[in-house]
């Protein structure tokens, strides 16, 4: 039996592995100052619970043992001054750790503003100082990530893995195209919903470098659960490079496989929703795939970025991700189905 349930184990574990999934890291790990922040009243209330819960059952099981029998053997309670455990256990305790809870909350809401500017009239000091350096906007069900910059030539699209900085607080404006989905990268920051018509912000910063999974946070429709975000923290150099490269337009292909893809793919329905900066490829209704081949994982990092993910991807995207707007394209030949794959796999 045990060795059957190992077995199980294992070969879910395997299915896990193979697809490539990444679980959350705890909120406990932390590896930003606003987690940091967050994790001490996440550990007060973790062990407040431990506490309470304990002297909850030990009463339990002490009211238990203590004497047997029914209702009539036992006095009321108002006979044995029983009043004093409701007003202390049901009163005062709770009212004394809730109090604390409730203003140590308002305490963190303040230390961590998500409404920015609400117009250009607000001259609040916040307004100024969370001024975004990067917008993502949530897609049923994917993130769009701008890297905003004053000047817009220098502007990145790319969708789904966000580039930080190591050590320095970056301003994120949080909007949303459709439904209210919210943003959580629990070793970095706390959630944040993005609400329609609402813009919210949250400034993140990664202590140290690292790749920190995050996820959709308010459920949002079949696919809220393939709502990922892996966000990666390097150090400000490297970033700065990432950026650079980011800014090219898409990689000219070298062979031929992969010159043939490029047709395949603005010929077809590829370019109607996607963006190859530098093509005619302008389709903003789907990620910008410009640099799609440095991207780790495709399907709102769900899935690996390798050629056998993608050939899928492209074919059964319905199977993979099912009432995603990607449409299943099955009309591709073997062979023209490797060149658009060899294409995307140059757009590094
Ligand atoms: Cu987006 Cu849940």
């Amino acid at each position: 039996m045990l060795r059957r349930c190992l077995g199980v184990t294992a070969s879910i574990a395997g299915a896990i592995a193979l697809t490539g999934c990444h679980t959350l890291e705890s909120s406990f790990d932390v590896h930003g100052p606003a987690a940091n922040q967050i994790s001490h009243l996440e550990t007060f209330m973790t062990v407040m619970f431990i506490v309470i819960s304990a002297i909850m059952w030990l009463l339990f099981a002490y009211a238990f043992y203590r004497r047997r029998g029914d209702l009539t053997e036992h006095a009321p309670i108002d006979a044995g001054g029983g009043e004093m455990w409701i007003a202390v256990g049901g009163l005062a305790i709770p009212l004394v750790v809730l109090s604390i809870l409730f203003v140590w909350g308002l305490d963190l809401l303040r230390a961590f503003p998500i409404h920015g500017m609400h117009g250009d009239s607000n001259h609040h000091t916040m307004a100024h100082s969370m001024k975004p350096d990067i917008l993502i906007v949530g897609h049923q069900w994917w993130w769009e990530i701008h890297y905003l910059d004053d000047d817009h030539s220098k502007e990145v699209t790319t969708a789904n893995e966000l580039h930080l900085p190591v050590g320095q607080p970056v301003n994120i404006r949080l909007e949303t195209r459709d439904v209210m989905h919210s943003f959580w990268v629990p070793q970095l920051h706390g959630k944040v919903d993005l609400i329609p018509g609402q813009p919210n912000y949250v400034r993140l910063e990664a202590s140290e470098p690292g790749e920190y999974q995050g996820q959709c946070a308010e459920y949002c429709g079949a696919e809220h659960a393939r709502m990922r975000i892996l966000a990666i923290a390097q150090p400000p150099d490297e970033y700065e490079a990432w950026l650079n490269a980011q800014r090219r337009p898409g990689a000219e292909p070298a062979t031929d496989a992969a010159k043939a893809g490029r047709q395949i793919f603005l010929a077809g329905p590829c370019s109607m929703c996607h963006t190859v900066r530098g093509t005619p490829a302008g389709g903003s209704v789907a990620p910008d795939l410009t640099h799609i081949g440095s991207r780790q994982m495709i399907a709102a990092n769900y899935y690996k970025n390798n050629d056998a993910w993608l050939e899928a991807w492209i074919t059964h995207a319905q199977s993979l991700k099912p009432e995603a707007e990607m449409p299943d394209l099955t009309h591709f030949t073997g062979e023209q189905l490797a060149d658009l794959v060899a294409y995307l796999r140059q757009l590094q």
